[in-house]
């Protein structure tokens, strides 16, 4: 099956051997292998959602919103695989998700600059999680490009302004809300992981744990397609510090 002109094989395509060699796969304790092997995978598909939305707010812009909608598509199962990620952690005993806790120290989800980039393209912009402890410089320059871009939001409002045709609209406006939505189911199922494990305890990056999460999960990505849009009960949330 693999003559001279042959394309390459799965595994190069993939460049399967480099992504292996740095997946935190190799630990010697399996649930150091889950918890890690866990956040890195978060990361990769973080970095998808980001891909996504940037071709949402391109097609946005090009006012063609069945293409918008056609992107955006994928969005919320995504992120519904991001919750099931949630679900593996959960399966770990409390024992064994302290000794990995123990042997982290301070690193924490809330040093992800991707999930902050997030944030920021969709158009939840507080710019004090720029001064977030752990960040990099090349992080922190990534971020406020991010704050000087346009947004997703920005791209939608447009979009509803400019577009007569409100059927498609409301296309647009149902495949953000699908996307916002998942989101917040993540941020609870976050804040649910975070109690089973921490309680009312503090989180590693100083916060108060569970309940930080929980103020996090009323914050809303775009609020503008929710009922109530950016006037909606606590459409922002609460940001800034852990
Ligand atoms: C047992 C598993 C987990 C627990 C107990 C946990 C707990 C926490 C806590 C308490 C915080 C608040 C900040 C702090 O004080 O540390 C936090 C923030 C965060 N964690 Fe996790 N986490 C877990 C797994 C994950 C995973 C798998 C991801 C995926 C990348 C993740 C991503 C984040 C992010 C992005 C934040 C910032 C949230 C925000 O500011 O809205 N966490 N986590």
């Amino acid at each position: 099956m693999s003559g001279p002109n042959a394309s390459p094989p799965y595994g190069q395509v993939l460049r399967l051997d480099e992504l292996l060699q740095v997946a935190r796969v190799h630990d010697d304790d399996v649930d150091h292998v889950l918890f890690l092997a866990t956040h890195q995978s978060c990361e990769i598909y973080f970095a998808v959602v980001l891909r996504h939305l940037e071709a949402v707010r391109a097609a946005l812009d090009a006012r063609d919103g069945a293409l918008a909608v056609r992107r955006a598509a994928p969005l919320p199962v995504l992120v519904a695989t991001l919750v099931h990620q949630f679900d593996g952690l959960a399966t770990l005993p409390p024992e064994a998700f302290h000794a990995v806790r123990d042997a982290l120290g301070d690193a924490s989800g809330f040093q992800s600059a991707q999930y902050r980039e997030i944030e920021y393209l969709c158009g939840l912009r507080d710019s004090r999680f720029l001064n977030t402890a752990g960040f990099t410089d090349a992080d922190r320059k990534r971020l406020r490009a991010r704050l000087d871009e346009r947004s997703v939001q920005e791209a939608y409002r447009d979009f509803a302004a400019d577009q007569a045709e409100r059927e498609s609209v409301e296309r647009v406006r149902g495949a953000l809300l699908d996307f916002d939505e998942a989101f917040a189911v993540w941020r609870a199922r976050h804040a649910v992981l975070a109690e089973r494990f921490l309680g009312g305890g503090t989180g590693t990056a100083g916060s108060d744990g569970a309940a930080y999460l929980w103020r996090a999960a009323r914050r809303r990505l775009v609020p503008d397609v929710w009922p109530g849009g950016a006037d909606g009960p606590d459409a922002a949330g609460e940001a800034g510090e852990a």
